[in-house]
């Protein structure tokens, strides 16, 4: 199975965000996750499509993974995907009809992904389940980075995973090393990381120690 780091550039210095892109870049994580949230769903602001498209000015080949905490992500689809984003992640709990947006996001050529909140059951995902790329179980009540991680939220990816074993499972929300390890031990395969891998002076050497536990641990 793939194990894949996102440093989310929530987190990144935004007086010096196209460094910040490179950074995440060479630290070798997968992707970059942009978290655009619209002060409805969540109770913050962040960034719109004009970071998605500097991260994709600055750092072409970085896949771009874009995690719309929007009311109506349904109306901005067509926006993020100009911009540039590769992977369009929508909440279960946005108020649009999911079914039809999941289509719309492949009929563009994107990936899709559900994300569920802390307090959604995970049998709400069930009627998605073939039709999506990969799902995000929140591990943090949205709207801000440096919270701490939920472990409650753990039986979700369980699961999930045993559910099916192929699909690509992310959290995101309060992952450190220490955090990522018991994700990785619950079957997730997809880590978001802000606040711990942006307050690294080496962020290589904390994404390495991760993939470096994910292989033991696979291989074990
Ligand atoms: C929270 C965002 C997260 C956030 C994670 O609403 O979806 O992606 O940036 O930040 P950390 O890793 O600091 O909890
Ligand atoms: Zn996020």
């Amino acid at each position: 199975m793939k194990i894949e780091i996102l440093p989310s550039l929530l987190a990144a210095d935004f007086g010096h965000l196209a460094d910040e892109i490179l950074r995440a870049q060479s630290s070798g994580a997968q992707a970059l996750h942009l978290d655009v949230m619209d002060a409805h769903f969540v109770p913050n602001l962040s960034f719109g499509p004009d970071v998605v498209a500097l991260a994709k000015k600055v750092a072409p080949s970085f896949y771009r993974n874009v995690h719309l905490m929007m009311s109506r992500p349904d109306l901005y689809l067509e926006t993020f995907a100009q911009a540039g984003a590769q992977t369009i992640q929508l909440h279960l709990e946005a108020d649009c009809d999911l079914h039809t947006e999941l289509r719309r996001i492949r009929e563009m050529g994107l990936k899709n992904a559900i994300v569920i909140n802390p307090e959604t059951p995970v049998e709400k995902l069930l009627p998605y389940l073939d039709e999506i790329d990969e799902v995000l179980v929140m591990t943090v009540h949205p709207g801000y980075g440096g919270q701490k991680f939920i472990e409650e939220c753990m039986p979700k990816v369980r699961f999930l995973r045993d559910r099916k074993r192929d699909l690509d499972i992310m959290v995101d929300g309060g992952i450190n090393f220490e955090t990522a390890k018991t994700a990785l031990e619950y079957g997730a395969n997809q880590l978001v990381a802000g606040s711990y891998l942006f307050k690294q002076s080496d962020m290589k050497k904390a994404v390495d120690e991760i993939v470096a536990y994910a292989r033991e641990m696979h291989n074990a």
